[in-house]
């Protein structure tokens, strides 16, 4: 797929003021600072469309961006960022949460990992969270420039062999580095094939 345009439309808290058209929505979760802004910027090839930071708790709120006049990017905020009050966390759990389970127009979401981190509870928890709630995912493995090209293998070998623990099969798996521009291909054919999918269902 090739983005041919890419606008911010609207950002809000509550799933139910998000937008009222149809389109499919492709959604980027995944812990605070794991670079989901970072990711849909390079996708879309837009430096600035989505706010990022190197302070964790930047994207506080749904931020839907219109991609193609056809489908939207959706930059969700992340969760489990310890130096803020746990209302806030509460707070912001519940915004990612209700998203998941009530907007009817999610049609993927990815999940996003930081590759050079042993598999960590919260992102393991919030995954088997995806699957007991029958909600579709991939795995978006982030930041790959910041380490050797072994160190990464082996890191995603593990993460691999730990869900295999508890997962039958596995959720497509993608290498990203936001920084190094590697990865896009992989993830835009990848809307292309769900999007071919649905308008054929
Ligand atoms: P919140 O909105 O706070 O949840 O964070 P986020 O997941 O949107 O992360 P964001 O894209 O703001 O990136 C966080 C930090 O990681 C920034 O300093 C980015 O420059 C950096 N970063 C993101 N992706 C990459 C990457 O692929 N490689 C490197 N080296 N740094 C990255
Ligand atoms: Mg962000």
């Amino acid at each position: 797929m090739t983005i041919n345009s890419a606008i911010f439309v609207v950002s809000n808290t509550d799933f139910r003021r998000c937008p009222e058209d149809d389109f499919a929505e492709f959604a980027f979760v995944g812990r605070s600072n794991v670079g989901k802004s970072s990711l849909i910027n390079y996708l879309v090839g837009k430096k600035d469309l989505a706010k990022t930071s190197s302070t964790p708790g930047k994207t506080l709120l749904i931020n839907h961006f219109l991609v193609n006049e056809k489908l939207y990017i959706v930059d969700l905020p992340g969760y489990g960022y310890a130096k803020v009050s746990k209302m806030q966390r509460e707070k912001l759990r519940k915004i990612i949460e209700n998203y998941v389970l009530f907007r009817s127009q999610l049609t993927n979401l990815f999940v996003l990992i930081d590759s050079r981190l042993e598999p960590q509870k919260i992102d393991l928890d919030f995954i088997n969270w995806l699957g007991k709630n029958s909600a579709p995912f991939s795995i978006v493995f982030t930041k790959g420039d910041k380490q050797s090209q072994k160190k990464l293998t082996t890191n995603i070998e593990k993460y691999r062999q730990t869900l295999l623990e508890t997962w039958e099969e596995l959720p497509p798996i993608f290498i990203t580095s936001s920084e190094k521009k590697q990865g896009k291909e992989e993830i835009l054919d990848y809307i292309d094939t769900i999007m071919n999918g649905e308008l054929n269902a």
